[in-house]
């Protein structure tokens, strides 16, 4: 049986999630959360989310980076040329699979139909940026856990959400 697929995400209210190939925020406690929940697991991400993550290689990750580039490739990290050959990877490595982005990448894993579980952190604004997730409220996601939080400058609510096809 296929592992479940973890996706992570912070997003905008508007569905921003970058902008210039970096995070349109700096919220500390959602990066925290973010680095616990990939410590020591597989992940799946593009090109520029693998060469803008300063710690992916640190706490154990193990990444496999969707890329035309096979250069890319070390003794730490796999490159798939496509989302598909990525996940038939990290099935065949041990621990879960997160899948960490960017657009392209959540756009072809929520269209799988797979089991999945969505580690959403919904910034409550709208925030100007390039890059975004793609619409997931129309799946009829099955709420985990729920969480409010706030900082200087947000205020943000950490989701768990799985949908069962
Ligand atoms: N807020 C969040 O949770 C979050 C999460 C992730 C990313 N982000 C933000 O999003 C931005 C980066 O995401 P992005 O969408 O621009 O880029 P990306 O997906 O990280 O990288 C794009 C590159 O990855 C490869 N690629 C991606 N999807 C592919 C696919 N399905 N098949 C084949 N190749 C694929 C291609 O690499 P080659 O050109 O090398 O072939 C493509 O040029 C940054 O601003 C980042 O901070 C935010």
């Amino acid at each position: 049986m296929p592992k479940l697929l973890h996706l992570q995400v912070a997003c905008a209210e508007n569905r921003v999630i970058g902008r210039d190939g970096r995070l349109p925020w700096r919220i500390p406690e959602d990066l925290k959360f973010f680095h616990d929940q990939t410590a020591g697991q597989i992940v799946v991400l593009g090109r520029v989310c693998f060469e803008t993550w300063p710690r992916v290689l640190q706490d154990g990750r193990r990444p496999v980076v969707v890329s035309r580039n096979a250069a890319l490739a070390s003794d730490q990290v796999r490159v798939a040329t496509s989302l598909s050959e990525a996940l038939a990877i990290a099935e065949s490595l041990p621990g879960e699979i997160h899948i960490c982005g960017g657009q392209r990448i959540y756009a072809e894993t929520l269209a799988l139909g797979r089991p999945m579980r969505l580690h959403l952190t919904l910034v409550h604004a709208d925030v100007p940026g390039d890059t975004f997730f793609p619409e997931w409220r129309h799946l009829a996601w099955r709420e985990l856990d729920r969480r409010d939080s706030a900082d200087a400058n947000y205020r943000y609510t950490f989701y768990t959400l799985e949908w069962v096809p």
